[in-house]
């Protein structure tokens, strides 16, 4: 007797039984790939759908399926220019080899393995990472935005992008892409969730959290007690992904050094030969709390060698 002369058997003996069988589809539960016991065809569902002891696996695998962990769908999808890019001179996936691409090659490795507790000793939210300056136009933003283009590179990382200079926002510039909400906008109405407001790229494994919807209090909002609250929300969410914070300037803003104290990594971009020690030292002391401080040379005109013994013609290299 074949399977489907069998089963037809079984069934006949059920309904004499007096169990009632379900003749649609739609209630049947998927047969298992690889199952040996029943043919692959849709004869082998009513067998399926007797054995009662397989019904709760099968629920099981449909309502995981069915039902998405994270809102992560509400996110919109934008399409970053690579010209764009290219103009602002922000590393591309697809481009050739170049030598900004080898610094940043260099820079995100501590950065990484301090993320993904790799590093030395364990770090508390060492995958929030924050990059700021002791004073404005230092290299902030271009800074965040390679960074978390080189991490995004990696086959291992997803990288979310936050502009929390939410001042003097430029983060959305940088890629060419249009005002859109944001951090603020989570921040003032509750109603409003982080994946609404993400922004998913066509740069794979890179997405962009704007500042938002400019407010007259947004310096206080990113040092309020809510901000607090959603960086510990995005530690714990997104405990995958590297989260990397545009920020604005220590030293002539408060807030910055409140971001600072919940960060598990900060990087202090300081423009070389332009910046007086005296300031650095000021912005250090200022984040003095915080597990990794790296200061990072942006601009370097002549050639140095740097922390790890590379010598740059210019660009960056990580300070002592
Ligand atoms: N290493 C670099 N190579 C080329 N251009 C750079 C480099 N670093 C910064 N720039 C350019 O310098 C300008 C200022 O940089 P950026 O906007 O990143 O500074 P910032 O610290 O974010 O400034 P702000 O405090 O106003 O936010 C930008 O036009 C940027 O493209
Ligand atoms: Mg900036």
């Amino acid at each position: 007797m074949s399977l489907i002369e069998q089963a037809a058997q079984r069934l006949e003996q059920l309904r004499k039984a007096g169990v009632e069988i379900p003749s649609s589809p739609a209630e049947s539960p998927a047969q298992e790939p690889g199952d040996s016991e029943g043919p692959a065809t849709s004869a082998s569902q009513p067998v399926a759908l007797a054995d009662e002891t397989r019904i709760p696996e099968a629920k099981n695998v449909q309502r995981d399926v069915g039902v998405p962990t994270s809102q992560e769908h509400l996110s919109r999808r934008v399409e970053v220019n690579p010209e764009v890019l290219d103009a602002s001179y922000v590393i591309r996936p697809d481009a050739p080899r170049s030598q900004l691409a080898d610094e940043f090659r260099i820079i995100k490795r501590p950065l990484i393995d301090n993320a993904m507790g790799k590093g030395a000793a364990p770090i508390k939210d060492g995958n929030l990472i924050m990059v700021t300056s002791a004073l404005p136009g230092e290299g902030k933003t271009f800074t965040a935005v390679n960074l978390a283009m080189s991490i995004a590179m990696e086959l291992d990382n997803t990288v979310m992008l936050v502009d929390a200079d939410v001042a003097r926002p430029n983060l959305l510039n940088m890629f060419g892409l249009p005002p859109a909400r944001g951090l603020l906008d989570v921040l003032v109405d509750e109603s409003v969730t982080i994946p609404q407001v993400l922004l998913r790229t066509n740069i794979e494994k890179l997405s962009i959290l704007p500042s938002g919807t400019p407010h007259s209090r947004a310096t206080e909002l990113l040092a309020s007690e809510a901000m607090v609250r959603l960086l510990e929300e995005m530690a714990h969410r997104y405990s995958d992904r590297i989260i990397i914070f545009d920020s604005p300037p220590l030293l002539v803003t408060t807030e910055a050094r409140a971001l600072a104290s919940r960060m598990g990594q900060v990087v202090v971009v300081v423009k070389a030969e332009s910046t007086t020690h005296a300031d650095v030292k000021h912005a250090l002391a200022a984040i003095d709390s915080c597990p990794v401080r790296l200061m990072l040379l942006n601009q370097l005109k002549s050639p140095v060698k740097d922390a790890y013994g590379y010598g740059y013609g210019y660009g960056y290299g990580y300070g002592k």
